[in-house]
């Protein structure tokens, strides 16, 4: 059973994880309308894997004789004054998903959640890969400046991450 406290947690984990999916899905449309087929497919992508993290909280609070608290939808404020400023918040916010991940392994260890704990396991290494791939493409798009042939070539990058899981970005 979870405490409340953990409850209220990992209820506060399913909300992040949900805007997440919406923050990617915003990313995704504007990438589509600016032509960018490539980023726009990556974001798609990375939207329905958010969604994902979210339901695997889900069903793990229901499952632990909690009660999953379904969030509103909210409305991604993003700066789209330059890929860079774009990607840079997507950055930032998988450090904070991170951070957060981080306070609730925290508090299971505090309460001997060993349960939770584990579970909790897979969103540590999921989120070492989220920020990794963040980075780089952080990095590119710093390489890239204005160069318009380079976003091209990026774009195509991205698309082949969708094809093969794997990126040489
Ligand atoms: Fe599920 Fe990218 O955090």
């Amino acid at each position: 059973m979870l405490s409340a406290d953990l409850q209220k947690a990992l209820n506060k984990q399913v909300k992040i994880e949900g805007d997440s999916s919406q923050i990617y899905l915003e990313m995704a449309s504007w990438a589509e309308i600016q032509g960018f087929e490539g980023i726009a497919t990556f974001m798609y992508a990375q939207s329905d894997e958010e969604r994902q993290h979210m339901l695997k909280l889900v069903r793990y609070v229901n499952q632990r004789g909690g009660v999953a608290d379904i969030p509103a939808i909210s409305k991604p404020d993003l700066d789209h004054t330059s890929f860079k400023t774009l990607f840079k918040q997507l950055f930032d916010h998988e450090v904070y998903v991170s951070q957060s991940i981080n306070d609730l392994v925290h508090i299971s260890l505090t309460e001997r959640d060993y349960a939770t704990h584990n579970f909790l396991q897979w969103y540590v290494s999921e989120q070492i890969e989220e920020e990794a791939t963040a980075r780089t493409i952080l990095d590119k798009i710093n390489l890239i400046g204005d160069d318009k042939g380079g976003l091209y070539l990026f774009d195509n990058d991205l698309k082949n991450f969708n094809q093969q899981g794997k990126t040489n970005v």
